[in-house]
């Protein structure tokens, strides 16, 4: 048998065969399918993407329209499900209720029916589908309000900002949200990927492939980051305080949350993305003072880290954008997860394609031959 170098953290060693994304990180590339994510961006909408990332093409018109319809046919959650919710703590985070109802929905769904395209259909339909229910239902429960029935009448972001807030969402706030759908999609061979890919290769139901995964999107190192982001600008407070708070961070050898990366040693082309967006929707809704700040940031970290390929990722400008469209802080990381629950299911249906379950080998740092030591002579 081979014997290979230990790699802490997997740095470099492929995971996986995929054709679903593809990333460069010396030039800043981010593929989907083979189409640059600028592109989609610009002419896609999310479910187009999810449907391009899950079937690996894009949909003609037909497919196109009746994978929306589906997938709106869906939305609505059992009450059983809203009843476990609402017996859920209001102080508990909304990645913990989204994990937990991910996993209840294997209840009431999983049949593990997995070389059956029309139960994997199925299954995609109704994560895609309810994941972004769940999570409203969620934020009005806690406030101790009842739920909100989807609206049929709008698209797939439309209806989520409505369900949060029971209001139809301006048309221009509704658009840039589902841009941001898209740029967060989908991502290789990310932390929560490959928790995905390895919990769908023991064969086990996609409801469980996607509550694990959330369990590891949520981590401040990973998707949770967009939440600390904007503690963090909170935190600084000031233009002025920008300098001296990275200075201290690089003195005690702290992380500055929303930059680096494993792979691109240069600005993210989400975060380019997400900037942009950010400018249209202060245009419109007036300035955020933590934008100032924000530039400031990636100036100063440019100057101190770039150097060392630091820069801003996919989670620096997400929240500027989600707080300017008046979206609790905690519900940062949830949204990430409805984009990504996309990329998940494409790599759990690659990953069924071509099984082998997953068991990678260790170095063996501990001791041998220990006696047991009776409790009484400890
Ligand atoms: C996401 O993998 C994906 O694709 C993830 C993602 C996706 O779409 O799925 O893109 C989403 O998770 C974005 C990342 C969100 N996390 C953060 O913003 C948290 C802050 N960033 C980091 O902790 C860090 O950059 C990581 C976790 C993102 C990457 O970590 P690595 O590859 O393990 O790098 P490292 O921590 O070993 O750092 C390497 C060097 C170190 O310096 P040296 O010891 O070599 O001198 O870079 C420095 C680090 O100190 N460094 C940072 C830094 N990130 C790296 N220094 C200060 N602040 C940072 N944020």
């Amino acid at each position: 048998m081979m014997v290979c170098e230990f790699k802490p953290g997997l740095e470099g060693i492929p995971a996986a065969q995929s054709g679903i994304s593809f990333v460069d990180g010396q030039k800043g590339l981010l593929e989907y399918r083979g189409i640059r994510i600028e592109e989609l961006a610009e002419k896609s909408n999310f479910l187009e993407t999810a449907y391009l990332l899950i079937w690996g093409e894009l949909p003609t018109k037909e497919e196109l329209t009746a994978f929306e319809e589906e997938v709106r046919y869906h939305r609505r959650i059992k009450y059983r499900i809203r009843d476990m919710m609402k017996s859920f703590p209001e102080s508990g985070h909304p990645m913990d209720a989204l994990q937990a109802s991910a996993a209840a929905l294997g209840l009431f769904y999983s049949r593990r029916d997995l070389h059956n395209p029309v139960y994997i259909r199925d299954a995609v339909v109704r994560l895609l589908a309810t994941i972004p229910t769940m999570i409203a239902a969620f934020q009005l429960m806690r406030k101790g309000n009842d739920p909100v029935r989807p609206n049929d009448n709008l698209d797939y972001s439309a209806n989520f900002l409505y369900m949060l807030t029971e209001e139809e969402p301006d048309p221009l706030a509704a658009k840039i949200f589902d841009v941001c759908l898209i740029l967060h999609a989908e991502h290789t061979m990310n932390a929560s990927t490959f928790s995905a890919r390895v919990t769908a290769s023991t064969l086990t139901d996609p409801y469980a492939v996607v509550a694990s995964a959330v369990g590891t999107l949520g981590g401040p190192l990973h998707g949770g980051a967009n939440e600390e982001v904007i503690q963090m600008l909170e935190n600084i407070g000031s233009v002025e305080n920008v300098r001296p708070y990275i200075e201290d961070c690089l003195q005690k050898k702290a992380k500055i949350m929303g930059f680096g990366h494993r792979v691109y040693k240069v600005k993210d082309p989400r975060a380019t993305i997400l900037q942009n967006l950010a400018e249209q929707l202060f245009a419109k809704f007036g300035q955020d003072k933590y934008y100032d700040i924000a530039q400031e940031m990636e100036r100063v970290v440019a100057e101190k880290l770039g150097h060392k390929g630091i820069y801003p990722n996919v989670d620096f400008y997400s929240g500027l954008v989600y707080r300017k469209m008046e979206i609790p802080t905690d519900l940062f990381t949830p949204i990430f997860a409805i984009a990504r629950v996309a990329g998940w299911l494409a790599h759990w249906k690659e990953q069924l394609a071509e099984n082998r379950i997953f068991r990678p080998t260790q170095v063996y740092s501990g001791l041998h031959g220990m006696e047991y030591t009776p409790l009484n002579q400890r």
